[in-house]
């Protein structure tokens, strides 16, 4: 009753002064332009354009849900983009596959002007004041780094800056919340000392741990064990739709003593748990979550180009606008507002570099995994035949006995 008589109020208001709701709407955002925690438009440069990007115009492609014009109209101002390869070349080709998707990215976001490759929060905001679209990017599934710290360390460096432990299969070392595959189905082992080791090693390069697909035994593991903020970067509320690809309560009052972040993801199955949503039940989940554990623990990761089905009015970049102006008819301040849209973000990002400066002094990490936890007939063991652990080994491999052939071999030439 109050409620709807504020709108009343305000729209009366509105009227007077010719100053209506979306002028509200756009006038905040474009102070505070949003930061989306999760797109997949490389995934659709892969399959539509097998990443040949020379014949794109970026500013408007009609087959998908984002483009440059449309991220200007949604006040989109910065993007963490997935780099996304699926669980099928998890023991295969997933190191190539996922270094080919960072380097359309890349291409991407260097070719086209209003983007920008951002890599730390300094960049940023910069990008903000450059009026750039800022490009992150952000693994989606740790059966990309191929149980390697340093395929880790080198993903790093080309500038990823996320990661999100699993996609919709196991890794040897950490469980996906869904069990589609059957690879690596374990007991009671959510988080392995490797999986463990990589957490430590994502906290000490400062990259942002990323529990969206993740079993809830390996997420509640990484909360407890993680130094810095973690986010969900798209990932919905449980209590309203009661998908393992959502958050429950219990585990989003963690995450706040985390002074982690989720991300809410549009999806409709997500929204809903059916194919069709709208806006209001969307808004449902932010006024949820905010219930819960307040205002300072949520963003926005839309999930575009990562799903199929969106509710009616949200269903492209261009849309975010008529999110905010219902959350905006249901009270919510524009601090708050400002919080979701990107500063919440940013802080989290900032926490995330703050821990990597504590941490400087520690070398990298030099954990590796087991043989025996990685069953993967593609690896090629390359250790000299007189190492300690050689032995290690089930029976000898052909490289072995062409590693001591050849040492032999250069012994005698020595001679
Ligand atoms: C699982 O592991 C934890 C910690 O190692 C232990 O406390 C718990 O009892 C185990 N649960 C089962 C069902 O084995
Ligand atoms: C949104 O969908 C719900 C569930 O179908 C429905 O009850 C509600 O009236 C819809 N709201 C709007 C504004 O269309
Ligand atoms: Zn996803």
């Amino acid at each position: 009753m109050f409620q709807s008589q504020c709108i009343t109020l305000f729209s009366l208001c509105a009227l007077i002064s010719g100053y209506s709701e979306e002028d509200r709407v756009r006038d905040l955002m474009s102070r505070y332009p949003l930061i989306d925690g999760h797109n997949d438009l490389a995934l659709q440069l892969r399959k539509h354009y097998n990443n040949q990007l020379n014949h794109i115009n970026f500013y408007d492609i009609k087959e998908i849900a984002t483009d440059i014009s449309r991220l200007q109209a949604g006040h989109v101002q910065g993007q963490m983009f997935s780099v996304y390869v699926l669980c099928g070349a998890q023991e295969k080709d997933a190191v190539r596959l996922t270094l080919e998707q960072i380097d359309v990215l890349k291409r991407m976001c260097t070719q086209n002007k209003d983007f920008e490759l951002v890599t730390s929060t300094q960049e940023l905001r910069d990008s903000h004041l450059k009026h750039k679209i800022a490009c992150m990017l952000s693994v989606e599934g740790g059966h990309s780094i191929d149980s390697s710290l340093p395929v880790l360390r080198m993903f790093y460096q080309l500038g990823v800056r996320s990661m999100a432990l699993t996609h919709t299969c196991n890794t040897p070392w950490a469980e996906s919340s869904s069990k589609r595959y059957s690879f690596y189905q374990r007991q009671n082992n959510s988080l392995t000392t490797f999986g463990r080791a990589v957490v430590e090693e994502m906290n000490r390069l400062g990259m942002i741990i990323d529990l969206s697909h993740t079993s809830w035994g390996t997420a509640q593991a990484v909360l407890k064990l993680s130094k810095a903020p973690v986010i969900f970067s798209h990932s919905s509320s449980y209590s309203l739709c009661n998908s393992d690809r959502n958050v429950p309560d219990w585990m989003l009052k963690e995450l706040k003593k985390n002074r982690g972040l989720i991300m809410v993801n549009f999806h409709s199955n997500f929204i809903s748990c059916k194919r069709e949503a709208n806006i209001s039940l969307v808004a449902d989940h932010f006024d949820h979550i905010k219930n819960i554990i307040g205002v300072d623990s949520i963003g926005i990761g839309s999930d575009f180009e990562g799903a199929i089905s969106f509710p009616k009015g949200l269903d492209d970049v261009s849309k975010y606008p008529a999110l905010i102006k219902e959350l905006l008819q249901r009270n919510w301040t524009e601090q708050e507002l400002a919080d979701i849209l990107r500063r919440n973000f940013v802080r989290v990002f900032d926490e995330v570099e703050k821990m990597r400066d504590k941490m400087v002094m520690e070398p990298p990490s030099e954990v590796q995994i087991s043989l025996e936890e990685v069953h993967n007939p593609c690896r090629l063991v390359l250790r000299h035949p007189d190492s300690p652990s050689a032995s290690d080994q089930h029976g000898p491999s052909a490289l072995h006995i062409l590693l001591t052939a050849v040492l032999l071999l250069s012994t005698l030439s020595l001679l």
